[in-house]
């Protein structure tokens, strides 16, 4: 008989190669094509990142200023595409419409759905890192019940992102440097991380040779859980029902007690403080600040709970540190961001991870279609047996 290895949750399966990302979870490292995530957090731009995954080199400024106009090129949608949106009940979960969305893509751009031509693949990565940001303004606009608004592609990708989503036809919108490099860095935090669960997810769809737009709403559909991507919408509810620092003792008992989990607390690779957490824990106290919410109550609990579980035999012996989703609630909570959204972000943030390991796979000479194995422990064969003898 076959014999498989049995690896529940592929905590030791390597399913790939990959030259994007790095990740050494004992020390708490994270690299993107070797740059380590705190410089190009610092010092990047989103759509730099993007040129850096997609491509594998940092863009000289002639290629990027060509990047950035392949991208600005596609951020429209096609203009039946709003009329899809309006098929949704009113108070849909914006990711429940992103799901939707961004796998009918592949009905609007139907040219660009062949996976074995090189430069449609290119175009696909192109339509959907620009046309990310425009769906999830959209979803975000129709939950609020306000009228959509278009793309200006004078304005960088998070500028152009935050007025979409926030500005109203009665007054004029004006940009804040400081909430537009915090939406920037957020991007870039949560730009790529290897192996997780959706990006296994679209790798595995688009091992089948479907295409980029469905592998991607796969991608979404997986992100959603509050194990993943629902982790930072979790984690504010989570704060805010703690709502005061003297609750923390009760709520962490609880935690103990394995009632619930402490949301934006663990992660599987990392057994070490998570070092985008460390960059979102800055980029939070910068726009609380900015916004005059310095002594936003549920900060305080935060930093209470993060300080009372690094030092509780419970959380120590499980190596559990505060991940990237601890602090990126409050943050966008801040930026204006009710917590339906925030999963939305990481969405438009990870397609440009998920569009890059997809064409690394489709490229990869020793590609096959995901077909894992299983131990079946069901009966064994027997007879059947027709309803009145049952
Ligand atoms: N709170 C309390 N206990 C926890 C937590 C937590 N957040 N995470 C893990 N544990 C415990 C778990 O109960 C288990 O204990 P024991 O060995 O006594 O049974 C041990 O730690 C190992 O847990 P596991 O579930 O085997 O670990 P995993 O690698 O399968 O899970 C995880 C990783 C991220 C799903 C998990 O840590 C978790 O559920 N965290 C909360 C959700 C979260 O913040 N997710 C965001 C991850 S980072 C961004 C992203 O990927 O989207």
């Amino acid at each position: 008989a076959d014999v498989f290895t049995y690896d529940p949750g592929f905590t030791s399966t390597a399913s790939c190669e990959s030259k994007i990302t790095f990740i050494d979870g004992d020390k708490g490292v994270l690299l993107h094509r070797g740059y380590p995530i705190d410089q190009l957090a610092e010092q990047s731009s989103f759509l730099e990142v993007c040129y850096l995954l997609l491509h594998g080199e940092l863009p000289n400024a002639a290629q990027f200023t060509e990047f950035e106009h392949n991208i600005t090129y596609h951020t429209m949608l096609h203009d039946q595409f709003d009329r899809f949106f309006q098929g949704f009940r009113r108070d849909a979960h914006p990711m429940a419409i992103m799901v939707g969305a961004v796998g009918a893509l592949s009905a609007f751009y139907h040219d660009s759905t062949n996976v074995d031509d090189p430069e449609q693949r290119m175009i696909s990565a192109h339509r959907m890192i620009a046309k990310m940001p425009t769906i999830a303004a959209r979803a975000f606009k129709y939950f609020r019940g306000q009228p959509f608004v278009h793309p200006r592609n004078e304005l960088s990708y998070a500028e152009n992102f935050l007025r979409m989503c926030f500005s109203v036809p009665a007054e004029d919108w004006k940009g804040n440097p400081v909430l537009t490099r915090a939406m920037d860095r957020i991007m870039i935090l949560h730009a790529d991380h290897e192996q997780n669960a959706s990006t296994s997810t679209v790798r595995n769809a688009g091992s089948s040779g479907a295409n980029p737009f469905a592998c991607v709403a796969a991608g979404i559909a997986c992100l959603w859980g509050p194990a993943h991507g629902g982790a930072n919408e979790e984690a504010l509810n989570m704060l805010t029902e703690i709502g005061t620092v003297d609750r923390i003792p009760e709520y962490v008992q609880g935690v103990k007690d394995r009632r619930y989990r402490l949301m934006g607390f663990g992660h599987r690779v990392y057994k070490n403080y998570d070092p985008r957490a460390k960059v979102m824990q800055k980029t939070c106290y910068e726009v609380l600040n900015e916004v005059g919410h310095k002594d936003d109550p549920l900060l305080k609990v935060a930093l209470e709970l993060e300080k009372i579980a690094l030092n509780d035999d419970y959380f120590v012996q499980r190596k559990l540190y505060p991940n990237v989703d601890f602090y990126s609630g409050i943050t966008l909570r801040a930026l204006g961001f009710p917590p339906e959204m925030f999963t939305v972000l990481f969405a438009v943030a990870r397609t440009v991870g998920w569009i890059a390991q997809w064409k690394e796979m489709i490229e990869d000479p020793a590609q096959k279609i995901s077909r894992p194995r299983q131990l079946y422990t069901g009966a064994p064969q027997r007879d059947y047996v027709a309803v009145d003898k049952r």
